[in-house]
């Protein structure tokens, strides 16, 4: 997002040219926080923010007046033209006003393969989430979901009185405790998108829940007795930043202890992104904020929601596989996947195979009776109407090894780009080529092959660009092919016909706004085993504890069958069980991250907009980027040497001893003082420095290396991934 001088100005040459005033848009205004707080004074506040407002004759302020914020920003969402925003600026107590932006949506088996069993480990020691509210921030609800009855549910908390935009026959119950709506009246979800992250992330058990006969299972959120609470703030076209702001700032008077957002606007500056300023407010409320990396991977510096006091989620696969399995005439055999998967298809007969030109126009030659391989972009009706039996839709080299699954009205199986590459080979050489698909439906393995977790090729990647000090995305979680509730049927296609149970009810999508969730419920299941712990010290503990290897125990690869770098995986990937109980965590307060602010360069009165209040960066001093005491550490060399520190506060046992562990990244050396830290208390504090020296001749060093630092006792390990970046 340009800043909003820029956009301020970009909209000049039409004024120029028009002749009249500009039209109206929806800005963004942040002001000083007035002296007097009007604590609980909403009239007071709104009139303090209508007199920022300009006189018109045509238009009234209240009718200019979108919403007046009390918790998310200090300020307010109105209707202005460029000039009107230019002119406001001369106002005392003005701070600063830009259009505002829009977001974009991100788009049972998941709790198992993340090791979440009833009454074991993590699920019994949390309850399931049970007391805990998680607030969507998403396109609504479909409240007549059976993954939102409230089975089993207590009722709310007694401070929560948060409405309910329900249709009467399904209200708001034990489960959903409340809808807003700031798109229309209507919390209801008519895309999908807000269901199915819902549900993720707190949806109830329904049993032999399948999309289209796949996947049948027993669906259920991470923390499945825990409260849902809606707010609507996107619709069909994206999401409004004034919008997100206001379902922030009811969410956080509302009490919710969670706040998930699966939508993404790309890199901004912390000071007019209205996701970094008013999730500061909601850490500095206790509320942990979860949102999506976003779909812009896998090209690096494609993050959004990159503020350190997010928790930024990138998306990986699972183990579960719907199998459709390739085999060609020349004995060569594929691990294809598909979402339909026909019963009636002959799996054994191998059909003449053929590639056309192309797949995305009317075909040329006759496909009757032939399976067709295609680009994964493919004009399906076409070719069925050319008489194909079925496609064989081969990924492109970006996209690699990820198979993301779409319900096709025909016979399919989607493969790798190397398997794809390899079938298409074998199409072009042979002199009679010829293939067969087998349907072999859901298959759940360990040791799987395609090896699990993957990450995703749309998966953004670091490095951050807001902030290049800070190592994101933070984690990674189930993103790709993931079940979860859906508003309506998804196929009326006759072909689909038999083959579902409760068709009306899933779908299987994939995204960082799939991934996202799965982290709020981890959130929501930490925050009642611990409810005393910070934000931060919740996200130390999901980081820390991470996996660094899949399931064959090798490190985790892309979407390139390479092991993925730290600036795609972050600490790993999500491992649940292991982070109820981090031993140690890396704990930060919201003074932290206002020195943090100012150490990245930001301004007093961005500091202050953050902040939401008076904030003077000569104060209250200055943190670097590298100094900041996050749970990863990335470090820019700048000269030979260079030293860190961090602290870790005990959340283990009382007399735990630790001994590090470096493994040092290529042309480094790294030391830690001291070696060995032991906690005579709980909650007792320990600090230590690590250094870093560029190895004289090293050349391995040339753009930037990885490494970790683990604290090791007796039960746990603590790690922290390292980058070591150049300074250029
Ligand atoms: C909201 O939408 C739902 C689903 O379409 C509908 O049943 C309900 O009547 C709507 N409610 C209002 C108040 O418009
Ligand atoms: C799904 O699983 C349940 C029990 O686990 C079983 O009764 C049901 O028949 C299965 N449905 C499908 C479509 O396989
Ligand atoms: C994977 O399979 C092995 C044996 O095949 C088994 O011992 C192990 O427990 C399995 N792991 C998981 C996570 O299911
Ligand atoms: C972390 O710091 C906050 C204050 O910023 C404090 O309330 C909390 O107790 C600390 N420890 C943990 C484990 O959250
Ligand atoms: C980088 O080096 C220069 C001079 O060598 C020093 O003034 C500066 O403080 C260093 N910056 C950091 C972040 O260490």
């Amino acid at each position: 997002m340009a800043s909003a001088t820029l956009l301020l100005l970009l909209s000049f040459p039409f004024l120029a040219i028009s002749g009249h005033s500009s039209s109206l848009q929806n800005y963004i205004v942040h002001v000083r926080r007035p002296n007097n707080l009007f604590k609980s004074d909403n009239t007071r506040l709104q009139r303090y923010y209508l007199s920022f407002l300009p006189a018109s004759p045509t238009i009234s302020s209240s009718s200019r007046l979108l919403y007046s914020y009390r918790e998310a920003i200090t300020g307010f969402a109105a209707q202005l033209t460029a000039e009107e925003a230019i002119s406001m600026s001369s106002k005392p107590g003005f701070l600063r006003a830009y259009p505002t932006p829009t977001y974009k949506l991100t788009t049972t088996h998941t709790p198992t393969f993340l090791g979440l069993r009833s009454n074991t480990g993590l699920w019994h020691h949390s309850n399931q989430g049970e007391g805990i509210i998680i607030g969507m921030l998403d396109t609504g609800i479909a409240s007549n979901h059976p993954s939102f009855a409230d089975v089993g549910i207590p009722s709310a908390p007694p401070h929560w009185k948060s409405p309910c935009q329900l249709p009467p026959s399904a209200p708001c119950n034990n489960k959903l405790i409340g809808a807003r709506s700031f798109v229309g009246k209507n919390a209801s979800d008519f895309h999908g998108h807000g269901s199915h992250t819902a549900s993720t992330a707190g949806g109830n058990f329904v049993g032999n829940a399948n999309v289209v006969g796949q996947a049948n299972g027993t669906a259920s959120g991470i923390a499945p007795r825990s409260h849902v609470a809606i707010y609507k703030v996107c619709d069909l076209e994206g999401c409004s930043g004034a919008d997100i702001t206001a379902g922030f700032d009811f969410a956080i008077q509302d009490g919710i202890d969670v706040a998930s957002l699966s939508l993404g606007g790309g890199s901004a500056s912390f000071a007019t992104d209205p996701i970094a300023i008013a999730g500061f407010r909601a850490f500095q409320k206790g509320i942990t904020v979860v949102c999506a990396a976003g779909n812009d991977g896998p090209y690096s510096g494609s993050l959004s929601n990159e503020a350190p006091w997010l928790i930024t989620v990138g998306a990986s696969t699972l183990n579960r596989i719907l199998k459709a399995v390739v085999r060609l005439g020349n004995g060569e055999v594929f691990v294809g996947e598909a979402l339909f998967q026909p019963r009636k298809f002959s799996s054994r007969q191998q059909f003449q195979l053929i590639a056309p030109n192309s797949c995305d126009k009317h075909p040329a030659a006759s496909l009757k009776g032939k399976i067709v391989l295609c680009e994964s972009v493919a004009n399906i009706p076409a070719i069925k109407a050319a008489g194909g039996v079925a496609v064989i839709l081969k990924n492109n080299k970006i996209v690699g090894a990820t198979i993301v699954l779409d319900l096709q009205s025909m016979p399919s199986s989607s493969v790798t780009f190397e398997d794809g590459a390899k079938i298409s080979a074998y199409a072009g050489s042979a002199i009679n080529p010829t293939a067969s698909i087998e349907f072999c439906g859901t298959v759940i393995s360990n040791n799987s092959s395609p090896s699990a977790p993957m990450v995703a090729y749309f998966s953004s990647r670091g490095p951050s660009l807001s902030s290049a000090g800070i190592l994101k995305p933070d984690i990674i979680a189930p993103g790709v092919n993931v079940l979860a509730a859906w508003p309506r049927p998804i196929s009326k296609d006759s072909n689909h016909n038999g083959e579902s149970r409760r068709e009306a009810e899933f779908n299987i999508i994939s995204g960082t706004s799939m991934a996202t969730p799965h982290i709020s419920g981890v959130v929501a299941l930490l925050k009642k085993a611990h409810p005393n712990w910070s934000p931060a010290a919740i996200k130390s503990s999901i980081m820390t504890t991470a996996d660094m290897v899949d399931d064959r125990g090798k490190p985790i690869m892309d979407e390139k069958l390479k092991p993925a770098d730290y600036f795609a995986l972050g600490a790993g990937h999500v491992n649940p069980q292991k982070a109820i109980d981090p031993g140690l965590v890396y704990n930060i307060s919201g003074d932290d991250y206002i020195r943090y602010i100012c150490g990245v360069g930001y301004s007093d009165d961005d500091a202050t907009i953050i902040a939401g209040r008076e904030v003077s960066c000569a104060r209250v001093g200055q943190i670097a980027e590298a100094e900041l005491n996050y749970p990863s550490i990335l470090v820019a060399m700048n000269g030979t040497k260079m030293t860190v520190n961090r602290k870790v506060t005990n959340v283990g046992e009382a007399g735990s001893r630790y001994k590090v562990e470096v493994e040092s990244p290529k042309g480094v050396k790294v030391k830690v003082k001291p070696q060995k830290l032991k906690f005579r208390e709980v909650e007792e504090e320990k600090s230590f420095s690590v250094t870093f020296k560029r190895i004289d001749g090293a050349t391995e060093l040339r753009r930037w290396a990885q490494g970790s630092l683990r604290w090791v006792s007796a039960k746990r390990v603590v790690r922290s991934p390292i980058v070591v970046t150049l300074k250029v």
